[in-house]
């Protein structure tokens, strides 16, 4: 699988991930520095080179790692003698009370997700605050991070509260939740997942399984939208960070030439290769810079649904949530088997403004991106309704 070729080919940014996705804490992007635009956007290297030097040892660690090289094999992580005293799961492991989630919002992108958890965490039995522990889509695969007692320190607080629950009560019915919207599709660095050893096409194991090993009862909530919109609405984002890479000054023209690009490197995939191939491809979405697979929900989901019973996974779509968030709330207040927080609590909460996306100078995409954009994911998400079993999954 070590191929040096490769690290001279691609010289992938992956530190940028963690950029993005974990300091700034502003969405998942890989992005990329291909060699020829690092030539071409000297400042924009700089600049990156900079921050991730801030970042210190792993974000230089990662600078060097591709897609298609493992550092090291990881391996899954779990289950443990979770305590039935609480409800998250929880183990003593020596001297350390560790808990990890009882439930995940994997997905996707930033739409929605953001908001429903902080909604949700105003609930009395659900833990507030955590941040986006990326460690399933990121630092599982730095050498050194991949052990439990990395992910479990993003939930030590929790942990201290179901302590004291324990301790008052004799028990715990506080949810911790890990809100990283990655989770879903970013098994990019599937190669080197345990028991993927020697796959060259496409993985076997995704971080649907490795979050099942660890939890087999853990409770998954994806937020879909429209996937036309959903990456426009990300490229924005890119700018509007002021963090992309690649200094390009965002436009419509500009948008509609990516995507164009996009399509058809995918659509080449597609010939050669199966879907899901070509969504786990890291080298892929890195050349096209463009969340473009992002948006092929049928091929990710079809993979947690193979992991999970239909019953642990919960799905919104973005659109009814943002007319109906109290209707929203209270069905992933159900599913999570939370206790009713009364009527008063639902007004007061779902009155509360909404925080999904962000406002562009760009105006609405040019008609015939859309038109593009349109005839690609109807027929990558072509079977998504009946996968899901819900009609209401078609855009
Ligand atoms: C735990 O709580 C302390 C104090 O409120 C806070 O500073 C810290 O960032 C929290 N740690 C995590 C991992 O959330
Ligand atoms: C992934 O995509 C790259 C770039 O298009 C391609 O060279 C490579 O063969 C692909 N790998 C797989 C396993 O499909
Ligand atoms: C976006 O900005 C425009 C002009 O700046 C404004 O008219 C519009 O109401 C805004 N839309 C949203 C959803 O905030």
């Amino acid at each position: 699988m070590k191929n040096s070729n490769a690290v001279v080919k691609l010289p992938l940014c992956a530190g940028c991930f963690v950029l993005f996705c974990y300091f700034l804490l502003w969405t998942c992007w890989i992005c990329v520095i291909k060699r020829d635009i690092r030539q071409t956007f000297r400042s924009a290297s700089s600049k990156m080179r900079r921050a991730v030097t801030s970042g210190g040892d792993i974000l230089q660690h990662t600078l060097g790692d591709v897609f298609t090289l493992c550092p090291h094999n990881t391996p899954f992580v779990g289950p443990y003698s979770y305590t039935p005293l609480s409800r998250s799961p929880c183990w003593q492991d020596g001297d350390q009370f560790r808990c990890v989630p009882n439930f995940y919002i994997a997905g996707f992108s930033k739409r929605g997700v953001s908001d429903l958890y902080r909604r949700l965490s105003q609930h009395q039995d659900v833990i507030s605050g955590i941040k986006a522990p990326h460690w399933f889509d990121f630092w599982r695969n730095i050498a050194g991070y991949d052990t439990i007692e990395t992910y479990s320190k993003s939930f030590q607080n929790a942990s201290a509260m179901v302590t004291h629950d324990i301790v008052d009560l004799g028990h715990s019915n506080k949810l911790i939740g890990d809100v990283t919207p990655c989770t879903v599709w970013s098994s990019l660095y599937w190669r080197c997942y345990q028991g993927n050893t020697g796959q060259v096409m496409e993985p076997v194991y995704t971080n649907a399984d490795v979050i099942h090993r660890l939890n087999p009862q853990a409770k998954i909530i994806f937020i879909m939208g429209d996937p036309v919109d959903r990456l426009y609405s990300q490229y924005h984002r890119w700018f509007s960070s002021g963090s992309h890479t690649v200094p390009m000054e965002p436009s419509r023209e500009k948008f509609h030439q990516l995507v164009t690009r996009a399509v058809a490197a995918y659509r080449r995939c597609f010939c050669q290769r199966s879907l899901r191939s070509c969504a786990y491809n890291g080298t892929l979405l890195a050349d096209v810079m463009l969340g473009l697979q992002e948006g092929m929900y049928s091929v990710f989901l079809h993979d947690w649904l193979t992991v999970f019973p239909r019953n642990q996974l919960f799905f919104i779509k973005l659109e009814d949530y943002a007319v109906d968030i109290a209707t929203g709330l209270q069905t992933t207040v159900e599913f999570l088997g939370l206790a009713d927080p009364g009527i008063l609590w639902y007004a007061e909460t779902s009155g509360q403004p909404m925080t999904i996306g962000g406002n562009s100078s760009l105006g609405p995409m040019l008609p015939e991106t859309r038109v593009v954009l349109r005839e690609f994911y109807n027929s990558v998400n072509l079977h998504l309704p009946n996968l899901l079993g819900d009609a209401r999954f078609r855009w």
